[in-house]
């Protein structure tokens, strides 16, 4: 890319942002408190590119067609307009991750060249969920200035069409909002929207205060709410304007939402900006404190690149709402619609897991709630137990348009019980496994049985049409990860009965409601022990699944141009055919479980399938430099790490201004670097160990970690590793 930013430590600044650098930038530095995320555009920049200025709430999602929904875009809280022809010559921003801060600066000219600078900081609380406030300062650089400007909520808002590769092709511009009051006085105003058709509300209102005397009266649209202000500004002297945003919706549950915007719109304004902004970054500190993953090293920007992938992953976590998961893209961009995959469980979920427990334990939560809806899809494919959709959002209904991907990429279920699992093994949490757990690991467990087809000739239950990981392997027998997974479902949800046996009470009361047999239980083990797992003896090598030793080889190098993925240029039936895969498939078995496999079937897997792939998914980076780091691979650790961290901050799969940020990547990086790098490990009794595995370039590491409610403080330099208990 043209203008790449510069990674500080704790920063990420943008300079002479132009042109088409523009959508860029506004996707790295989008700003979010896990509630609310909004994109990091310039707040008084243009507003030609509709969804580039979104603002998206958690769990807000609204119907577009029967049972399929989409990411409110929701009103942009912070624009602000000038009410003169002017225009912006000059812009740079910055991005300040311990705070949350960020600012834009940037020179504008009037028709007649008169300048004038504007920079605007602003925050989205850390603090308080529902909290957000703008600070712009205006100075006239070389005459007076006739001033006029509107600062207040743009709820002209819709859903743009953003093409994807999951879902039917989207052309539609969906209006889901609608104003339902619209108010604006000389200091403030409220918006009330409502989404169609569900008939959800939000509840937005704003306070506005300047540093001098202006003329201010209050301007209403359609869907527009403004405070205009008026007056003239004496060269070299400086307007502040500031401006503090509450929202609520009828997510929250509030007994009196319009009221509750109204009166913390009001008690922002009392605090200002400053103070705000002051009690959102000791809440950014304290996160900081639990998630902060310090190194020495001598990799140009990595320390800044890696506190980004953690600052984003904090940032798109409502750390406390049960009822919400973390879209593929986050709070930040509309891509995949908002939806939820199997990124949270396997991806993202580790690192909450291991710095903020109470994190994992709603995102697991969520999986619960929509427990009846994945047991609804079972029965819907004619199948017991509960079968967890590849793609959801405010239900577990699927989202997934494309049959293929919808109907076989299975292993979603699996994925979602190995994440209770391992939660479950590293909190210590029982009281989520007496009451939540459990159920998920048995009715999952049921879904296979049923899912799973039994061959009399070899006694064997094969998991058939399915699709692994690798997206690009078609529809497929037998994957070898999807099988391994589904073994360890069930015999998880043999474990958990055992574990329950110690709270009979409890066990009863799930028993009889679920109907649970001891002769099921035994069927689980039962047929655990006969799913087969294709392993090539002589090689001592893993087979993906029962096709790919049958496909065509592909020549990659001859095929694939720099970043652009290649189902954009040979089609998903022809690739199916090709002996490549899309992205780590194996090679993330072995980094999940790398103490279930020897050393050299780890390697064997490496040697036969990396030279194979082709990385286009973002998925794919962070698991290979997990398992090269493993394999003590040093090269290409880093060389794949580097691509995983700088993942959207070099913008290595060419897309982030057209489809914002990647969080699996994020949560990929993190694993690479932890459980890769400084060898972390817990096994299934909470037992720590750290295996450092540091390449040269990282000279040390200090994070910690919290394992069975104990917070551990983990000190890695060269080979050596030191443990202490806080
Ligand atoms: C990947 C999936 C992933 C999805 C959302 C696809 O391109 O192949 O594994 O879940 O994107 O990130």
């Amino acid at each position: 890319m043209s203008n790449r930013p510069k990674i500080l430590p704790w920063a990420v600044v943008g300079d002479n942002i132009q042109g088409p650098d523009q959508a860029f930038y506004e996707s790295i530095l989008a700003q979010g408190n896990g509630y609310m995320g909004v994109r990091g555009f310039d707040p008084a920049g243009p507003k030609e590119n509709g969804h580039e200025r979104s603002v998206f709430l958690a769990g807000f999602f609204e119907y577009i067609k029967a049972g399929i929904t989409d990411m409110v875009n929701t009103p942009d809280l912070f624009a602000v307009r000038f009410g003169f022809p002017c225009k912006r010559v000059w812009a740079s921003a910055r991005l300040d991750m311990d705070t949350g801060l960020l600012t834009w600066e940037g020179i504008w000219e009037t028709e007649d060249r008169l300048q004038f600078s504007v920079t605007s900081r602003r925050v989205v609380s850390m603090a308080n969920p529902h909290a957000a406030a703008l600070e712009v300062e205006i100075t006239s650089l070389n005459g007076d200035l006739e001033l006029a400007l509107e600062t207040g909520l743009d709820g002209d808002v819709a859903n743009l069409p953003i093409s994807d590769d999951q879902l039917a092709q989207n052309t539609t511009v969906h209006r889901l909002l609608f104003p339902v009051t619209c108010a604006a006085d000389r200091d403030g105003g409220l918006l009330i929207m409502e989404s169609r058709p569900s008939e959800q509300s939000l509840y937005q209102a704003y306070r506005v205060k300047a540093n001098r005397p202006m003329a201010l009266e209050g301007v209403v649209g359609d869907a527009y709410t403004a405070v205009r202000l008026r007056g003239t500004l004496p060269k070299g002297e400086v307007l502040r304007v500031e401006k503090f945003i509450a929202t609520y919706s009828s997510r929250d549950e509030h007994r009196e939402p319009a009221a509750a915007a109204r009166d913390l719109a009001a008690q922002l304004a009392v605090q200002g900006f400053g103070e705000v902004l002051e009690e959102s970054s000791a809440a950014w500190n304290r996160l900081w404190g639990q998630c902060d993953v310090e190194l020495d090293s001598e990799l140009e920007e990595l320390q800044g690149a890696v506190r980004y992938n953690i600052f984003q992953l904090l940032q798109n976590n409502a750390s406390h709402d049960p009822r919400v998961s973390i879209g593929a893209r986050g709070l930040m961009h509309g891509r995949y619609k908002g939806n939820y995959f199997w990124d949270t469980e396997i991806f993202m979920l580790p690192f909450y897991l291991c710095t903020r427990p109470e994190a994992a334990r709603n995102l697991l939560l969520y999986r619960y709630h929509t427990l009846d809806d994945a047991r609804e899809s079972a029965r819907g494919f004619g199948l017991k137990g509960a079968r967890y959709s590849w793609m959801c959002s405010r239900t577990g209904f699927e989202q997934c348009e494309t049959w293929d991907t919808g109907c076989c990429e299975v292993h979603i279920t699996a994925d979602v019980a190995h994440a209770v699992q391992r939660y479950v093994e590293v909190t210590g949490d029982e009281d989520f496994l007496v009451n939540y757990g459990a159920e998920i690991l048995l009715e999952t467990a049921r879904y296979w049985v049923s899912r799973l087809t039994y061959d009399p000739r070899e006694d064997h239950y094969n998991l058939l049409f399915v699709k692994g990981p690798d997206e690009y392997c078609g529809v497929t027998n037998n994957n070898t990860y999807t099988n391994f997974l589904v073994r360890e479902n069930l015999l998880n949800a043999v474990g958990a009965v055992r574990a329950l046996q110690e709270y009979p009470e409890a066990w009863e009361k799930l028993q009889s409601r679920l109907g649970v047999s001891q002769d099921e239980l035994a069927l689980f083990g039962e047929v655990a022990g006969k799913i087969p797992i294709l392993y090539d003896e002589g090689r001592e090598l893993f087979i993906q699944d029962e096709n790919f030793e049958r496909l065509e080889p592909l020549d990659i190098e001859a095929h694939k141009e720099g970043a652009v993925p290649l189902y954009r240029t040979i089609s998903y039936d022809r690739l199916q055919r090709y002996r490549v895969l899309k992205q780590a498939d194996l090679v993330l078995l072995m980094a999940m479980f790398p103490e279930r496999f020897s050393y050299e079937q780890k390697r064997n897997v490496w040697e036969y399938y990396e030279p194979l792939t082709l990385h286009d998914s973002s998925l794919s980076f962070g698991t290979h430099a997990q398992l090269a780091a493993m394999l003590g691979y040093e090269e290409q650790a880093v060389d794949y790490f580097a691509k995983s961290a700088f993942l959207d901050l070099h913008n290595i799969m060419d897309n982030v201004h057209k489809e914002g940020i990647h969080m699996a990547a994020l949560g990929a990086t993190w694993q690479a670097l932890v459980f890769g790098m400084a060898g972390l490990s817990v096994d299934q009794a909470g037992s720590v160990r750290v295996n450092p595995r540091l390449p040269k370039e990282i000279r040390a590491m200090r994070l910690s970690v919290v394992v069975r409610g104990r917070r551990y403080r983990l000190a890695v330099e060269g080979d050596q590793a030191q443990v202490t208990a806080l």
